[in-house]
């Protein structure tokens, strides 16, 4: 076995468990993990054999580890914190979606500057390779829209709400209870979490950078129990949908709460479940669905992120930028 790959872990919430947990079911992987650093280091934690330490400096300046994974709430905390690592020469992978979302410029000059790689599959779409794919697999390809479920937990909550009558708030609980929802679950309801992750998503299609400023952007706090009584009266139901379209002088997005019928393919796509379609003109449409939150699918993202920089894997997206603002 090659001689392992030492992990820093930033981050030991929802997803850094996950992660964790994922990790353990591959003992062949040629990556540990060295060190984590969590704010609280009084709190009761899994992962007896793990060293912890609340001082971000012990991963960022020890020169034995290789891949930073970052996976904390606070996106200028993880912005630092990745910056410095480039800095050292470090691979990094992230699930922020905040943080990239609100730094495409930067993460654009990260890829385009640093030899260290950065990959963030995790940030969208919980486990659907979605990144990857775009990216990757259609980076040749026209893309013309892209459309989806980008949040799991609105998706959780309209489904709770359409098929069980359940209230906006204990929907909303339940959902934080699964650990689907943000710390703060505003920026899930409100539409935000899935801007980002379009905005994420135009990057890789586009090479261009979007600011969600130009995006139309609804809560799901507007829907009512009577707009998803008459959606379903007419075997429509509301999902949060999250809009991309590409023309030849701009880029339109949107995610507001649509009432779509059951042709639509999105129609299926209940509970935490995300999906996205992405058109192309060389090859039609291509649709992914899967878990789009939660601990397991999106610690599954991180762990596929993590075999990928051990295969050499860096995104293509630098290749293809035109201009960035
Ligand atoms: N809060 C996010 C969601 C987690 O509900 O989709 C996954 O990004």
């Amino acid at each position: 076995m090659k001689t392992p790959k030492k992990i820093g872990l930033f981050g030991f919430g929802t997803v850094g468990k996950g992660f964790y947990e994922n990790l353990k079911k591959h003992p062949n992987l040629p990556a540990i993990i060295s060190k984590v650093c969590v704010k609280r280091l009084d709190l009761p934690r899994i992962g007896h054999e793990l060293y912890f330490t609340d001082n971000p400096d012990e991963l960022l300046d020890d020169h034995e580890i290789d891949i930073i994974i970052e996976l904390i709430d606070d996106p200028i905390a993880a912005k630092t914190y990745v910056e410095k690592a480039f800095l050292v020469g470090k691979d990094v992978i992230s699930a922020n979606k905040k943080m990239i979302g609100e730094s495409l410029n930067d993460v654009h000059g990260w890829h385009v500057s640093y030899d260290s790689r950065f990959l963030y599959e995790a940030a969208v779409g919980g486990g659907i390779p979605i990144v990857h794919s775009v990216d990757g697999f259609l980076r040749d390809q026209e893309v013309t829209e892209i459309r989806g479920i980008l949040n799991g937990s609105s998706n959780y909550i309209l489904t709770q709400m359409q098929q069980n009558n359940w209230s906006f708030d204990k929907a909303l609980s339940d959902a934080q209870l699964k650990g689907f929802a943000e710390r703060n679950p505003s920026l899930d309801v409100s539409g935000i979490d899935a801007s980002y992750k379009l905005s994420i998503l135009a990057y890789h299609a586009f090479g261009e950078v979007s600011s969600i400023k130009s995006f139309e952007i609804e809560s799901i706090e507007g829907v009512t129990k009577e707009d998803i009584k008459r959606a379903k009266a007419k075997g429509r139901k509301v999902k949060l949908v999250a809009t991309l379209k590409k023309t030849d002088h701009e880029i339109i997005c949107s995610v507001k709460p649509e009432s779509i019928g059951p042709n639509d393919e999105l129609y299926s796509v209940d509970f935490e479940n995300n999906a996205v379609s992405v058109e192309t003109l060389i090859s039609g449409r291509h649709v992914f669905m899967g878990k789009g939150a939660g601990a397991l699918p999106t610690g599954s993202a991180v762990l596929e992120d993590l075999k990928r920089l051990l295969d050499g894997y860096s995104y293509q997206v630098s290749k293809k930028v035109k201009t960035v603002a």
